[in-house]
C-alpha cells in the first residue's frame, strides 16, 4: 500500500521505515528542509539504534523517499499518517496547531480518497476536529479519519514498532478498519485493538499517564526507604515479582521526563478539566515528579556539604533516558542548570546528547562538554550519574579519583563500589 507519513522526527522517521520494512510504498514529508535534504542522502537526523541500517535496506528496496513536497507525496496515496509535534502549551495543553495544519494541508492536495490517520498523541476529541476541518476545507474529498497511537519507546523503537504489544486503532468504518488490517498484515491479528476515535485517543494518554504514576509511586517508596532505612532494590524486586504489579517502572530515579509523560499528563489533567472530570490521582504525579527534581539538587548538594560554589561535578548523562539524543524535559538537564545556576562548575558527557545539550545550555558559562567521561571526571568533587546509559556500567573505575560518587539511576552496587572506596551514594537507600 502507498503510505504518506507526515512528520519526519522520532515518531514518523522510525513509523515511515518501519512501514517500509514491512513492504508498504511509503513517503516521508516534513517541512524542515535540512531534515529532509540529510534523509534524501541517507542520514538520520536522531540517535535510534538500527535505524540506520533498516533505512539503507529500504532505500536499496525502493520502498521509501523524502520530500518536502506535501503535493506529490499524497498522490496515490490511501493511509496518511499526521505524526507532527504536539508541544505542551502555556496552559497545560496539547498543542493542535502542527496536527490541525497537516489536516489541512491535506484537505487542500488530496485529489483522491484518504484515510487520515492521527499517530501524534492527541487530546480525546482531536479527531472529530480534524474531520471537520477536512470537510469544510475540502467539501468534496472522499476521506475517513483515523487513529493510530504510537507507543514505541525511544532508543527501542524498532523493536517496539517491529513486535508490538498491541496496535490500536480507533477507527468509524469498515472500510478504515480493512486498510489497517492490510497496513498491519505481518502481525498477529489479535494484537490490532480496534476502537472507536475517542477510546483510541484516550488509551494512549491512560498508558503514559499510568507508567508515569508507576514511577512516581516508586520514587516516594525509594524516599520512604531512605528515611526509615529501607532497601528499594529489594522492594522493587519483590514488588515487582506480583503478575498484578510486574517488574517494569519500578526503578527509582530523578523523576521522568522526556517528550512525552511530562506534556501528556498536562494534557490529560487538561482535557479532563475542561470535560469536568478530576483526575486527583494523575495531578499528584506531577506534583510529585515536581518536588522530585528539586530533592534530586538537595541530595547533591547534601553530599558536597551544601557548599556548591566552586565545586566541579562530573554529570554522566545528559538525556532523559539512555539510548537516545533526546534531551526534551530532560532531569538531567534541570540537574545541570540547576547546579550551574547554584555556582558549580559543571563536566557534563554523555553518549550521543551532548550536541542538543550544548543548544539548551549554551547560556551557562559554567557547563562544559566532554566526549570523553574519564576527563569529565577528572579533578571533579563528585560523579552523579543522571542518566542510565547502561555504558556507565562498564567504567573503569580504576581511572576514577573522585571519591563522592552519587548514583540517581542504581546503576552500580552500594557494596561493590564501597569496598572500591567510593563513598557512594544511591537513590531508595543508605
Ligand atoms: N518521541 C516519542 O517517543 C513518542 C512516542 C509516542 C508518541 N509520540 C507522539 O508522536 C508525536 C510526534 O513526536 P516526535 O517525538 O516524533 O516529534 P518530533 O518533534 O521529533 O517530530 C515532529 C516532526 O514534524 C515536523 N512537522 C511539524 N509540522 C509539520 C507539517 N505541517 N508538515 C510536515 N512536517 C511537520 C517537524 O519538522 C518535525 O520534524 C507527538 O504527538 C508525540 O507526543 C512520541
Amino acid at each position: 500500500m502507498k503510505i504518506t507519513v507526515i512528520g519526519s522526527g522520532y515518531v514518523g522517521l522510525v513509523s515511515g521505515i518501519c512501514f517500509a520494512k514491512l513492504g508498504h510504498e511509503v513517503v516521508c514529508v516534513d517541512k524542515d528542509a535540512s531534515k529532509i535534504s540529510g534523509l534524501q542522502s541517507g542520514l538520520i537526523p536522531i540517535f535510534e539504534p538500527g535505524l540506520k541500517e533498516m533505512l539503507d535496506e529500504v532505500v536499496a528496496a525502493n520502498k521509501i523517499s523524502f520530500t518536502l513536497d506535501l503535493k506529490s507525496a499524497l498522490q496515490d496515496s490511501i493511509a496518511v499518517f499526521i505524526a507532527v509535534g504536539t508541544p505542551q502549551d502555556e496552559d497545560g495543553s496539547a498543542d493542535l496547531s502542527h496536527v490541525l495544519a497537516a489536516a489541512k494541508e491535506i484537505a487542500e492536495f488530496s485529489t483522491s480518497y484518504k484515510l487520515i490517520v492521527t499517530k501524534s498523541t492527541v487530546p480525546a476529541g482531536t479527531g472529530y476536529k480534524v474531520k471537520k476541518l477536512v470537510r469544510t476545507t475540502n467539501p468534496d474529498l472522499d476521506f475517513a479519519v483515523a487513529s493510530n497511537p504510537e507507543f514505541l519507546r525511544e532508543g527501542a523503537a524498532i523493536e517496539d514498532f517491529m513486535n508490538p504489544d498491541r496496535i490500536v486503532v480507533g477507527v468509524e468504518d469498515e472500510k478504515s478498519r480493512e486498510i489497517f488490517a492490510e497496513i498491519y498484515a505481518q502481525f498477529p491479528s489479535q494484537k490490532l485493538i480496534v476502537t472507536d476515535i475517542i477510546t483510541a485517543e484516550l488509551i494512549k494518554y491512560a498508558a503514559n499517564s499510568f507508567l508515569a504514576t508507576k514511577i512516581s509511586f516508586i520514587n516516594e517508596m525509594a524516599d520512604l526507604c531512605e528515611a526509615v532505612g529501607g532497601n528499594i532494590k529489594q522492594l522493587s524486586y519483590a514488588m515487582g515479582l506480583d503478575d498484578r504489579i510486574g517488574a517494569k517502572f519500578l526503578n527509582p530515579g530523578p523523576g521522568f521526563g522526556g517528550s512525552c509523560f511530562p506534556k501528556d499528563i498536562l494534557a490529560i489533567l487538561n482535557f479532563a478539566q475542561e470535560a469536568q472530570v478530576k483526575l486527583s490521582l494523575i495531578s499528584s504525579v506531577v506534583d510529585s515528579n515536581n518536588v522530585r527534581k528539586n530533592s534530586m539538587i538537595n541530595k547533591i548538594a547534601k553530599v558536597l556539604d551544601n557548599d556548591l560554589v566552586g565545586k566541579k561535578i562530573a554529570l554522566f548523562g545528559l538525556a532523559f533516558k539512555g539510548n537516545t539524543d533526546d534531551i526534551r524535559y530532560s532531569p538531567a538537564i534541570h540537574i545541570a542548570k540547576e547546579l550551574a545556576k547554584k555556582g558549580a562548575k559543571i563536566a557534563a558527557h554523555d553518549f550521543e546528547a551532548i550536541e542538543n545539550s550544548k543548544r539548551e545550555l549554551g547560556e551557562f558559562s559554567n557547563i562544559e562538554f566532554f566526549q570523553d567521561l574519564y576527563q569529565a571526571a577528572q579533578n571533579a568533587d563528585a560523579i552523579v550519574i543522571a542518566t542510565e546509559w547502561k555504558e556507565y556500567q562498564k567504567i573503569d573505575l580504576s581511572k576514577i579519583t573522585t571519591k563522592k560518587f552519587i548514583d540517581l539511576r542504581n546503576l552500580f552496587d552500594a557494596k561493590t563500589m564501597r569496598e572500591l572506596g567510593f563513598e557512594y551514594h544511591f537513590v531508595g537507600g543508605k
